[in-house]
C-alpha cells in the first residue's frame, strides 16, 4: 500500500470543462523536454542492480523498484545514523510508500542521473556469506550454467529498461529519453548488514555479529528468558528481554511437517494458504493467545447502511490497463472530478501521453506519467453498493514486483486485469517475461482466493466472443492450477477505455453475447472476508509518518484486533510501548480502527526513531516473534531457477523484505501427498514443494501461518524473479 491517491477534490483549476470532446488518439507533441543528464555518480549513494537508479546510502532497498541493497560497503562500523540501539530504523519495505495515509499527495524531490553509467561498485567482497541481492551469480552461477536451458529462467541481468513499449511510447518514436529520473530520496536509514555472521546448516544457526549483539543493547534487562510480555506487563516499562530462544514448538526430527501436520504443498500451490499446522506443536504463545479474552468495544456493531471495508488489489501484465481502468471507475463513480479529469486529459496530452489520461489519476509521480508505467501501488478508495473499496493499483512491469508484493499483499479480493489485444494476452502469459502468471501466482499466495478476470481491451479485438473464449479457456487453466476454484472466478469482458461493462451493462452491441454481470456488480458479488476481530492486535507496519512538531503514525492494515485511541500497543521490534493518540482512516480521523482497516495510527511516548516499515504493532502482551532463523514450507514456482542449499534470496513477509540464504534444505515433499518422498535434497527444481531453513540477514517480525496468516506468508525471489511462495511453519531461532 505504498501510496495515497488523493482524488474527489473538485477545485477549479482554470480549466473549462469540455473533456467530453477529448480525442483519446495517441497525439504527440514536440515540445516535450528532454531531460538534462548528469554524468557524475555522486558520492553517498549506491546504484541499483537492477533499474540502475542512484539510491542515498542510507537506502536499505532500491527507492524506484524496492530490490534489496548489496550488502553494506562501509568498513562495518557501528553507523548510529541507521540504526536505533542497533535495531535496524527501515526494514527495506517499499521506500516508496511515502506518501500513503499523509493527507497530501506526496512531493518527490528530484535528480537526474545518468541511466547509461554501469557502475558495480558497491559489489565489493565481505567477510560475509552474504552477496549482493539481484545481481549475484556467485556460487548459484556454475549451478545455473548446468541447469540453464530453454526451459528454465536465465540469469540475465540487464540494466532497467522498459520493455514493453507503451503506445504512446511507440507513436511518440524518438521522444522516449533513456534517462532515468529518480524519486525523492528517502530519510530513512538502511539496514545494517552483518559482519562475520556464521551459518552453520548442520548445527542450526550462530550469529556472532557485532549488529545482532548491539540489538539487543540497551533492552536486555533480563538473562532468564523472560518475555516481553511478562517484563511489559510487571513492569510497565519499554523495554524487555531479548535474549535468543529456541521455540518450544519445534520437532525433533527438524521439522514440524513430519509429524502429520495437514496443509502440505501441492504443486498447485493447494494447501498454500489453508492448513499448515504443525500437528504436534506445543505453543506457549499459541496457549496464551487463546486466553485473550477480547473487549466488546472489539467488534463491530451492524450499524445500518455501513460499508464493510474490502481491500481490492489490481493486478495484471504490464499495460494492461490496470491505472487506466480504476482511473475510469474513480470518474465513474464521482471520485474523481470533471475538472480534475479534464486537467489530466490536457496535461497528458501535451506530453503525448494522451491515451494516459485516466491512468494518470493513479500514476501520480513524474516518472511514471513520462513512461506511462506504475511503479508503487497507488492506494485509493471508491464505494460500490455494498463495499467500501480500497482499491490498490498494482505496477505490472516485472521491475516492480518488489513493489507489487509489498504494497499488495493486504488484498482481500483482486481484479486480473488481461489485455485482450492480439498478441499481448500471449505476451502476458508468457511464462519468462510475462507478468499475468507470476500476478496470479502471487495473489493467490497473498491469500486471495477470489478474482475477477477484467479481459480489458475488449474494444481492439472487436469484443469478439471467440478471442474472450480463447483467454478464458488457457487463462482458467492457469488459475485452476494455482487453486482458483472456477466457482470463485468471475470473468467479464470490458473496456475501460470506451466504458463497457464497468459500472452499467454493455452498451456496444457487439458485447450482446455476454450476459454476465458488469464489474461494479461483480465487485459486489465478492465474498466478505473474515475479520480476527477477537484475537490480539497485529498490524504490520507499511509506513511511518512524521511530522514536523515530532509526530509519529504508523500506517497498515489492521491483520488482528482492535484498537482505539488511548490503547497501548507494544511496537515492535524495538519493543516500546507507546500510547495511541488518535487514528486515522481515508484521511478521516476515526475512534476505533478493527481487523481489516487501513488505519494512520498516531503514537505517542514513543522515539519516532523506533517505529519503522516492516515492523508490527502488537497488543503489549501478545508480542510477534522476532527472529532470522525460520523453516518454511515452499514450493518452487514454475520455470523458476533450482533453490539449493547456499542459494542466496530476497526474502518477503508482509511489508519486510531482508537477504537471506537457504541454511538448509531438510525434505523434499510429494506434491499430491505431502508426504517426505526425500530428507536432505541437495536441490529442488520448479514445481517442487520442500520444507527448507532460511536465515535473514537481519532478524524481522514474524509469525508462524498457523497463528497469522498475514504473517506467515512468504516470498522468495532472486535475480528480479519470484522463484517460490511458501509459509512459515517454524521459527527456529528467536529473539523475545
Ligand atoms: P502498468 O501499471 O504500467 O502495468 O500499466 P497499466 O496496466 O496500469 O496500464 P495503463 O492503465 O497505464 O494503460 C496502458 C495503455 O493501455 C494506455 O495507453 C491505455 O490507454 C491503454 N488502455 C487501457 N485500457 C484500454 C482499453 O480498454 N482499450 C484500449 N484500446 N486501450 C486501453
Ligand atoms: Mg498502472
Amino acid at each position: 500500500m505504498p501510496r495515497k491517491v488523493n482524488c474527489g477534490i473538485d477545485y477549479d483549476d482554470g480549466y473549462d470543462d469540455d473533456f467530453d470532446d477529448y480525442d483519446y488518439g495517441y497525439d504527440v507533441e514536440e515540445n516535450v523536454k528532454e531531460p538534462s543528464l548528469q554524468d557524475t555518480i555522486k558520492r553517498g549513494v549506491w546504484r541499483c542492480s537492477v533499474c540502475t537508479y542512484d539510491n542515498d546510502d542510507t537506502m536499505s532497498s532500491c527507492d524506484i523498484c524496492g530490490i534489496l541493497r548489496s550488502p553494506s560497503v562501509s568498513n562495518g562500523t557501528y553507523d548510529e545514523k541507521r540504526t536505533v540501539h542497533g535495531i535496524c530504523k527501515v526494514s527495506g519495505v517499499s521506500i516508496m510508500a511515502k506518501s500513503l495515509f499523509a493527507s497530501r499527495p506526496h512531493q518527490m524531490s528530484k535528480k537526474e542521473v545518468d541511466s547509461q553509467q554501469q557502475n558495480d561498485d558497491f559489489v565489493v567482497k565481505e567477510n560475509n556469506n552474504f552477496h549482493m541481492l539481484g545481481n549475484n551469480q556467485g556460487q548459484f552461477h556454475e549451478f545455473h550454467k548446468a541447469y540453464s536451458s530453454p526451459t528454465h529462467y536465465r540469469i540475465n541481468i540487464a540494466p532497467f529498461k522498459f520493455d514493453v513499449p507503451s503506445p504512446d511510447d511507440l507513436v511518440s518514436n524518438g521522444l522516449h529519453s533513456s534517462a532515468q529520473h529518480s524519486k525523492g530520496k528517502d530519510k530513512h536509514g538502511g539496514i545494517i548488514f552483518s559482519k562475520n555472521l556464521e551459518i552453520n546448516p548442520s548445527s542450526g544457526f550462530k550469529a556472532s555479529d557485532k549488529s545482532s549483539a548491539s540489538m539487543a543493547k540497551g533492552r536486555v534487562e533480563d538473562s532468564d528468558g523472560r518475555s516481553v510480555s511478562n517484563n511489559l506487563c510487571s513492569s510497565g516499562q519499554s523495554s524487555s528481554s531479548l535474549m535468543p530462544k529456541e521455540r518450544t514448538d519445534m520437532v525433533e526430527d527438524g521439522s514440524s511437517l513430519t509429524h502429520g501436520g495437514e496443509g502440505y504443498l501441492t504443486s498447485n500451490l493447494k494447501n498454500m494458504t489453508l492448513g499448515a499446522k504443525s500437528g504436534n506443536s506445543k505453543d506457549i504463545k499459541a496457549n496464551s493467545r487463546a486466553q485473550y479474552k477480547p473487549e466488546k468495544w472489539m467488534f463491530p456493531e451492524k450499524a445500518e447502511g455501513s460499508l464493510t471495508q474490502l481491500n481490492l488489489a489490481i493486478v495484471g501484465h504490464v499495460d494492461s490497463g490496470k491505472s487506466t481502468l480504476s482511473g475510469r471507475l474513480l470518474h465513474l463513480l464521482g471520485r474523481i472530478s470533471q475538472k480534475e479529469m479534464h486537467k489530466y486529459e490536457k496535461e497528458s496530452k501535451l506530453q503525448g501521453k494522451g491515451s494516459f489520461a485516466y491512468a494518470w489519476a493513479l500514476d501520480e509521480s513524474a516518472e511514471e506519467r513520462e513512461r506511462g508505467v506504475t511503479m508503487t501501488v497507488a492506494v485509493t478508495y471508491l464505494d460500490s453498493k455494498r463495499y467500501h473499496v480500497v482499491v490498490l493499483d498494482s505496477p505490472g512491469h516485472k521491475d516492480f514486483v518488489p513493489n507489487m508484493i509489498t504494497g499488495a499483499t493486504p488484498a482481500d479480493a483482486a481484479i486480473l486485469v488481461i489485455d485482450a489485444s492480439i498478441g499481448s494476452f500471449e505476451a502476458g502469459m508468457d511464462g519468462t517475461k510475462g507478468q499475468t502468471r507470476e500476478h496470479a501466482q502471487l495473489i493467490r499466495s497473498f491469500g486471495v482466493d477470489q478474482i475477477i478476470v477484467a479481459v480489458n481491451k475488449m474494444d481492439a479485438v472487436e469484443y469478439s466472443k471467440d478471442r474472450f473464449d480463447l483467454i478464458k479457456s488457457q487463462l482458467g487453466t492457469f488459475l485452476r492450477s494455482c487453486d482458483f476454484k472456477d466457482s470463485s472466478v468471475t470473468w467479464i469482458p470490458l473496456s475501460a477505455v470506451e466504458n463497457q461493462n464497468l459500472v452499467v451493462a454493455p452498451s456496444d452491441v457487439r458485447l450482446s453475447w455476454y450476459h454476465g454481470p458488469y464489474l461494479l456488480d461483480a465487485i459486489d458479488s465478492f465474498q466478505p472476508s473474515s475479520r480476527d476481530f477477537s484475537k490480539p492486535l497485529l498490524m504490520p507496519i507499511c509506513d511511518v509518518i512524521k511530522s514536523s512538531q515530532g509526530q509519529v503514525s504508523a500506517c497498515g492494515k489492521l491483520e488482528a484486533g482492535a484498537v482505539r485511541s488511548g490503547s497501548k500497543v507494544l511496537v515492535m521490534p524495538s519493543a516500546d510501548i507507546a500510547t495511541v493518540r488518535s487514528l486515522e482512516r481515508d484521511s478521516q480521523t476515526c475512534s476505533i480502527a478493527r481487523a481489516g482497516d487501513n488505519v494512520a495510527i498516531n503514537l505517542h511516548g514513543i522515539d519516532g526513531n523506533h517505529v519503522i516499515a516492516g515492523g508490527v504493532l502488537c497488543h503489549p502482551d501478545f508480542p510477534v516473534a522476532f527472529a532470522r532463523h525460520l523453516e518454511l514450507k515452499v514450493l518452487v514456482l514454475d520455470g523458476a531457477t533450482p533453490i539449493l542449499m547456499g542459494s542466496q534470496l530476497e526474502f518477503y513477509a508482509h511489508h519486510a523484505k531482508e537477504a537471506a540464504r537457504v541454511a538448509r534444505i531438510s525434505l523434499l515433499l510429494d506434491s499430491k501427498t505431502g508426504k517426505v518422498t526425500k530428507k536432505a535434497p541437495r536441490c529442488i527444481v520448479a514445481k517442487q514443494s520442500a520444507v527448507i531453513e532460511l536465515v535473514l540477514q537481519e532478524s524481522i517480525c514474524i509469525e508462524m501461518f498457523s497463528k497469522c496468516k498475514a504473517l506467515g506468508r512468504v516470498f522468495l525471489r532472486t535475480l528480479g524473479r519470484t522463484v517460490a511462495v511458501g509459509v512459515v511453519t517454524r521459527i527456529v531461532e528467536e529473539l523475545v
